[in-house]
């Protein structure tokens, strides 16, 4: 795993916008894995002024609340228009975001896996974690071999998203995700994480054992993993000096 730490979370989005910019230079019909939550928001923002091609960029959204239209304000398909969609030159064909509603969801999972497998795989998966320890919306407990499926969100998950439903009685409780498996087989998985709520979590995924009851830390067994963690994120990581030490003195040609 390559983990930067940076002092604020502007600098640790302007690392990894950096990442994704050259990807999309390079490989102007990548196929990247979208996420959302609030981690991303500022990597969006600055993936939109950055003057990018995106007409041949396929995109897969992780994840979608079951039972929330796409034009629900709370849906992620809302949360992907608002934030980074309307802002580039992506084609609507090229965007693949789970609908959650679906009437029949295991098919939907079915056909989703399929195209991700059709568009040759995921280039770049973009990832947040859960205060719990999940990515996309694969909460302790989940499978490390799952593929596309419902999951129930578990309380804690529900009462951090409960701002955005106006309490936690309205808080979805199913989801439709991407599996772990799924996300294992991204090319390259790019975590962001933010802030002391996520400290716990994050030193579990890298410095714990590879254990279901924190997702995240299946990540271990990819074999290529950036993390771009603000200082707060970082508190509990045990080898966080050795972290800097290796970033800052990467040589040249590993420079971002
Ligand atoms: C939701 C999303 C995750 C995201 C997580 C963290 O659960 N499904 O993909 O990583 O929230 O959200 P935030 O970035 O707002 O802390």
């Amino acid at each position: 795993m390559e983990i930067i730490i940076q002092p604020t979370a502007e600098a640790a989005t302007r690392i990894a916008a950096r990442v994704m910019a050259r990807l999309l230079r390079e490989k102007p019909n990548a196929v990247l894995g979208l996420a959302t939550g609030s981690t991303p928001l500022q990597l969006y923002r600055e993936l939109a002024q950055m003057n990018l091609d995106w007409r041949r960029v396929a995109t897969f959204n992780l994840d979608e609340y079951v039972g929330l239209s796409p034009q629900h304000p709370e849906s992620y398909h809302n949360f992907m228009r608002e934030n980074l969609f309307q802002h580039v030159n992506i084609l609507q064909k090229n965007v693949h975001i789970p609908d959650g509603m679906a009437a029949d969801i295991p098919a939907l999972c079915e056909r989703y896996e399929k195209e991700i497998r059709a568009a040759g795989g995921i280039d770049l998966q973009l990832l947040g974690i859960g205060t719990d320890g999940h990515i996309g919306f694969n909460e302790p407990s989940s499978s490390l071999a799952s593929r596309t499926r419902i999951k129930t969100l578990t309380p804690q998950t529900r009462r951090d998203n409960a701002r955005h439903f106006g309490g936690e009685a309205q808080a979805p409780h199913h989801v439709i995700t991407m599996g772990i498996g799924t996300i294992m087989e991204a090319r390259h998985c790019l975590l962001l994480a933010f802030g002391g709520k996520k400290a716990r979590a994050v030193a579990g995924a890298v410095e714990g054992p590879v254990t279901a009851m924190n997702p995240a830390s299946v990540l271990q067994l990819h074999p290529r993993v950036t993390l771009c963690l603000d200082n707060a994120a970082a508190a509990r990581l045990k080898m966080k000096q050795y972290y800097r030490w290796v970033f800052e003195n990467k040589p040249e040609w590993q420079k971002f």
